[in-house]
């Protein structure tokens, strides 16, 4: 059969950006925004959604233990090692209806553009939908691609959510083998090279009028959990020198967390997300307060700098206003490069489409910093209008959504013929 020419694959966005609406509306209509959080009602029935979009597709598509929905398009040598792409469907709380969904959906495009295209591939196309890449009440982003790459662990499983509930619990609840997630581990024979197409969730392709990514390194995260715990006093009585306020320690903690991310060279973020207090009352000086934050960079050095700085600058604080302070640090994930030569096959595919790209890195995390450990990975970012993300307010236009399936379909060709 003879190869049409890449560039005349053009893909349906209508039908896709229809297949991203109908998803959106399997969400928790609770909450402002899309809600579709891992573990969730709303989740457990788009999965059964997503499993049918792939079948109507043609994939031969199933759902396996640790969750993971994974269509495969057979190729034509089925001793080749497969080329897989995806993302996630899962949402943070009062997300938006973008993030992770077009990676899922652009391929299961790209899968229906290459068959009507009559364009077989020689290896298998692996789609998948990743199970819960967003952050969860467990502390435990990626628990898919985790679980395929043999790098969920028992430990994982141990994480326990403010109500002492295990995440090993949750997943058999949803209908999970924990055991067997854990076990999963595809072997890096299987898979020849993962790419992702994403939005990007950042202004920074907007700002410069450029329409593709080509994402060169996924942002490591170090996370820390810091409780603080003084002295409840009279808040109309006690001295303000002889106070040990545990929220007062706290917001000076967020201050600092803040600080040393405005301090960081090319890419090095900080945030304090979330922070509780005890039951507090006007008239009584707090007496407990805990801080929920991460830092993020593509610099291994300076992420594994900022942290020991962050934590020894809080200890040193908190113990001045003599308030007790335990810090729990937690390492994410390490900074992920994508490969030189993904880059370079998205950048052509980019270039001989037409469509001008920059190379950038992601300082969000994605399921492609773990399918890494299998193969050659790389990451294919599209526009987010005013750099929203993680909000309602998150946007991508078709016509980029249009363009990064192209890229994403020239791609998967160009690496099968490599
Ligand atoms: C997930 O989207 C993350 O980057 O935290
Ligand atoms: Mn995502
Ligand atoms: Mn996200
Ligand atoms: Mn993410």
């Amino acid at each position: 059969m003879t190869q049409p020419k890449i560039d005349v694959l053009v893909p349906d966005s209508d039908r896709m950006w229809a297949d991203i609406m109908e998803l959106s509306s399997i969400v928790d209509d609770r909450s402002p925004g899309w809600s579709r959080e891992v573990f969730s009602e709303p989740y457990k029935a788009s999965r059964d959604w997503t499993l049918q979009r792939m079948r109507d597709a043609g994939l031969e598509a199933s759902i396996d233990a640790a969750g993971n929905i994974v269509g495969r398009l057979a190729g034509k040598n089925p001793n080749a090692p497969a080329i897989m792409t995806g993302s996630h469907t899962d949402t943070v709380h009062s997300g938006g209806r973008f993030d992770g969904i077009v990676g899922v959906m652009g391929a299961i495009e790209a899968a229906r553009m290459l068959q009507e295209s009559g364009t077989r591939l020689t290896s298998d196309l692996i789609v998948v939908d990743f199970l819960g890449e967003e952050a969860n009440p467990f502390g435990v982003s990626c628990i898919g691609s985790r679980a395929i790459a043999g790098v969920l662990d028992p430990t994982h499983l141990e994480r326990q959510d403010a109500d002492g509930v295990s995440m090993a619990a949750a997943m058999a609840k949803f209908g999970l083998d924990p055991a067997a997630a854990v076990a999963m581990a595809w072997k890096p024979s299987d898979v020849k090279s993962y790419i992702e197409l994403h939005v990007e969730q950042g202004p920074m392709l907007e700002n410069a009028g450029t329409e593709i990514g080509v994402v060169t390194s996924i942002a490591g995260i170090e996370r820390l959990m810091a409780v603080f715990t003084g002295r409840a006093d009279h808040a109309g009585t006690t001295p303000m020198d002889q106070r040990a306020d545990a929220l007062i320690a706290a917001a000076e903690a967020i201050l600092t967390v803040e600080r040393v991310g405005c301090g960081a060279p090319i890419h090095g973020v900080t945030t304090t997300g979330k922070i509780a207090t005890g039951q507090g009352a006007f008239n009584v000086v707090p007496d407990s307060s805990t801080i929920w934050a991460e830092i993020r960079s593509i610099d291994p050095s300076w992420l594994s700098g900022a942290r020991r700085r962050i934590a020894d600058q809080i200890a040193e604080d908190a113990a001045k206003r003599g308030v007790e302070v335990a810090i729990d640090l937690l390492n994410d994930q390490d900074p992920v490069p994508a490969s030189q030569s993904m880059q370079d096959t998205v950048a052509r595919a980019a270039d001989s489409l037409g469509l001008s790209w920059a190379a950038v890195p992601s300082g969000a995390g994605h399921d492609a910093a773990h399918m890494a450990h299998l193969g050659s990975m790389g990451m294919i970012f599209i526009p987010s209008r005013g750099g929203r993300s993680h909000c309602p307010d998150e946007w991508t236009d078709k016509e980029h959504l249009g363009s990064g399936v192209q890229v994403l379909t020239s791609t998967l060709i160009n690496l099968d013929q490599a």
